[in-house]
């Protein structure tokens, strides 16, 4: 039977810490905390790929980051400063995959530079001329991968639709030909296929995204040494929501693998590089309620965190799990439960946690709770203080990472010095 998810109404602890320490000792509310130990669970997932790849760009802490190079992933990073993120988190240059659609001039200059020998996983015809120009002579033998965009999609919402025609993601399937091409002009090498579709638990999709790259595969021929199929492993956000069923995902890559090895005659690595997954549960945004009021028939419970520290309800519609952490400090604890609206601090009316995609406030069934108490807003780890801004001047929230029972502040909350930092008047 498939293993569903069940998240709790009320919780005392995370991770073995009192919520009430996480939010008096590192910083105060809103604050971040981590539980390694689900991090390593969801890595150990994974161990039928022969390289996980972890998308930093889900949650970019350098603790995070290197937690994940102990455990023994390997990283993709989008952009410049991600490729230095990896850098500073100790990986090998050889160990960090740049997937991007463009070369800004930060990122060539640290592909060619600093992180020469990084797998370069170009999205963009540009991108490999643009590589072949700036290498010259240092560009013969050098070893591409190729995202492509096979010219359909998938995605949780209209904004995370990863393919297709509107898609601006990845190399056109009927451009490979040409830029295997362009990238042989230069001396280059292309062998290595990437499609990040995130089909997820829904199979008969993702076995067109496998026959996609199959026949993409068999067209470039026997150079191919690699194939990622990218991220987009989903985790339940909801109670009562299944878990995927890991073994089917598997045995339909590996069967798609098998057939282009038998093609080749020589093995294909099979790559996996998910951000969610690996982060998404181990996550929790810890927020004191500051607020409490009714307007006509509405209930409010306002807290210090708004989207400047979890951007998913209001960019996605997304739904979080919320818990209740009760503070000791509150004499009385009222009983029963009452249906709420969950909005944040910002002068924005958008800043709600419980909401649809499109921007529809809807309540929550929780806990009644009084002022002083804590919302957890759980499944935070994807996405969350990765995505966070400075939006209304509001500082970004410290990160705990706890390890056996071990809280270990991981990013101080932001000050005002921090924040001004690099205006100048
Ligand atoms: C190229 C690529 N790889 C991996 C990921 C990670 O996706 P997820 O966090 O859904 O696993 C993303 C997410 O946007 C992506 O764009």
């Amino acid at each position: 039977m498939a293993k569903v998810a069940n998240y709790p109404l009320e919780r005392t602890e995370i991770a073995g810490v009192p919520v009430t320490r996480l939010a008096t000792e590192f910083g105060g509310t809103p604050i971040y905390a981590y539980d390694a130990a689900k991090i390593a669970e969801r890595y150990a997932d994974l161990k039928d790929f022969g390289v996980v790849r972890f998308a930093q760009k889900s949650c970019s802490n350098l603790a995070i980051v290197t937690l994940l190079r102990r455990l023994g992933a390997k990283v993709d990073a989008v952009s410049a400063g991600e490729i230095q993120r990896a850098l500073a988190a100790g990986y090998m240059p050889s160990e960090i995959a740049y997937t991007a659609d463009i070369f800004d001039a930060d990122a060539l200059d640290l592909v060619v530079g600093d992180a020469w020998g990084c797998v370069v996983n170009v999205g963009s015809p540009d991108m490999i001329y643009q590589l072949g120009t700036r290498l010259g002579d240092r560009a013969r033998g050098f070893e591409l991968t190729l995202r492509v965009n096979p010219g359909f999609g998938h995605g949780h919402s209209r904004k995370t639709n990863t393919g297709g025609e509107l898609s601006k993601h990845g190399i056109w399937y009927g451009q490979i030909h040409d830029c295997v091409q362009t990238a042989e002009h230069f001396g280059m090498n292309v062998t290595g296929l990437h499609m990040h579709i995130g089909s997820g638990s829904d199979f008969e999709h993702l076995q067109t995204v496998c026959d996609a790259i199959e026949s993409i595969g068999l067209a470039i021929g026997s150079r191919i040494k690699t194939v990622s199929c990218g991220g987009g492993l989903p985790i339940p956000y909801c109670s009562g929501e299944e878990f995927i069923d890991l073994s089917q995902f598997t045995s339909l890559w590996h069967a798609t693998i098998k057939r282009l090895e038998t093609a080749y005659g020589h093995p294909v690595e099979l790559e996996i590089e998910p951000g969610r997954y690996l982060v998404a549960e181990s996550g929790y945004l810890i927020a004191q309620i500051r607020s409490i009021k009714k307007q006509a028939d509405t209930l409010f419970y306002l807290v210090d965190a708004g989207f400047t520290h979890l951007v998913r309800p209001m960019a996605y519609g997304s739904y979080h799990p919320i818990s209740l952490a009760r503070n000791p400090e509150n004499a009385s604890i009222p009983s029963g439960e009452v249906d709420a609206v969950v909005g944040g601090p910002l002068c924005e009316s958008g800043d709600v946690f419980t909401q649809k995609e499109g921007g529809y406030v809807v309540t929550r069934r929780l806990p009644s709770a009084n002022v002083g108490d804590y919302l957890v807003i759980e499944v935070a780890g994807a996405y969350g203080a990765a995505m966070a801004s400075n939006y209304n001047s509001k500082f970004l929230a410290p990160e705990v990472l706890i390890e056996s029972g071990v809280p270990r502040l991981i990013r101080k909350k932001q000050s005002f010095e921090h924040l001004i930092a690099n205006e100048l008047f």
